[in-house]
């Protein structure tokens, strides 16, 4: 991990209120795990914290975040200039651990589409995607992923199947090989509606927590999340995680 100066070299939108944005890092970043994330400082005096975001994309030096504008920095960066300078801390924190043998159900919901992507490029075997959005409007987020065929739904039925993903992934689950892992980046109904669907069949399921962040070092202890660890049940999000066991989380 390390802090590393870039220049933004791309900042656009991809659909409406949602953008890419790509740094040239001036060093190289050590190795990434798909899960993993950076904390980028906005270029922004009215932005003092540093905001977590997913890595979307890293290669030939330059550094892709995948984001939704939700408020203030979300927004300051969406103003961001090619050329102007950024700092982005990272890898930080703990990624998906792809088990072979294991056929990869990856879900997603929204802009939870982010966070998975790197996964799903590095996925090797069987595999499929399910994506949920709420409706046709957003369909170009997922344009992007290479080699993606995916299982789609939206709130309005504009695409696809009409409902929510796990809706969705409910009329596939019994095509599903065995033993089937499950990777998911969305809504926090989203992973409780995830347990309800997968807790007759147990099927392991890794989850990407996203919780507000001030320092994503460990130190300050504003991310904390419950778990069922009995010894020790407070997590930090950006330390332990941000991919935890949905059968160890509290929701
Ligand atoms: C590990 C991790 C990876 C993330 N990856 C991505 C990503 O790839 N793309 C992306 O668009 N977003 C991602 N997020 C969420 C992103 O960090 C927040 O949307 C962003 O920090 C909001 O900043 P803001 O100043 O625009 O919003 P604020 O003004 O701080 O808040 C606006 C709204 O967003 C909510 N919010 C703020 N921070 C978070 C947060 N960390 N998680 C969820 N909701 C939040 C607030 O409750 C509020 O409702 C990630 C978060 C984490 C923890
Ligand atoms: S953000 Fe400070 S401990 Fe996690």
């Amino acid at each position: 991990m390390d802090d590393i100066e870039g220049l933004i070299v791309r900042n656009d939108p991809v659909v409406p209120g949602h953008f890419r944005v790509s740094v040239r890092l001036s060093k190289p970043m050590a190795p990434i795990r798909p899960g993993q994330f950076v904390m980028l400082k906005v270029p922004s005096s009215e932005v003092f914290l540093r905001r977590p975001f997913s890595v979307y994309d890293y290669r030939k030096g330059i550094l892709s975040v995948l984001y939704k504008v939700t408020g203030k920095g979300t927004a300051a960066l969406a103003d961001a200039r090619v050329r102007e300078r950024v700092m982005v801390l990272g890898p930080l924190g703990n990624g998906f651990t792809i088990l072979p043998r294991h056929e990869a159900i990856v879900v997603a919901g929204g802009i939870g589409i982010a966070g998975v992507s790197l996964l799903w490029s590095k996925l090797r075997g069987r595999k499929s995607f399910f994506w949920g959005c709420a409706s046709d409007a957003e369909a170009g987020l997922v344009n992007d992923m290479t080699s993606c065929e995916p299982y789609i739904s939206t709130m309005d039925g504009s695409l696809g199947c009409k409902g929510n993903v796990v809706e969705l992934l409910a009329q596939h689950i019994n095509m599903l090989a065995s033993p089937a892992l499950v990777f998911a980046c969305g809504p926090e109904p989203m992973f409780a509606a995830l347990r309800d669907l997968l807790k007759d069949k147990r099927i392991p399921c890794q989850v990407l927590l996203e919780e507000r962040m001030a320092c994503g070092l460990g130190v300050c202890f504003g991310c904390v999340r419950k778990t069922l660890d009995e010894t020790e049940p407070y997590k930090r999000v950006c330390k332990e995680g941000p991919v935890f066991d949905l059968w160890q989380i509290s929701l």
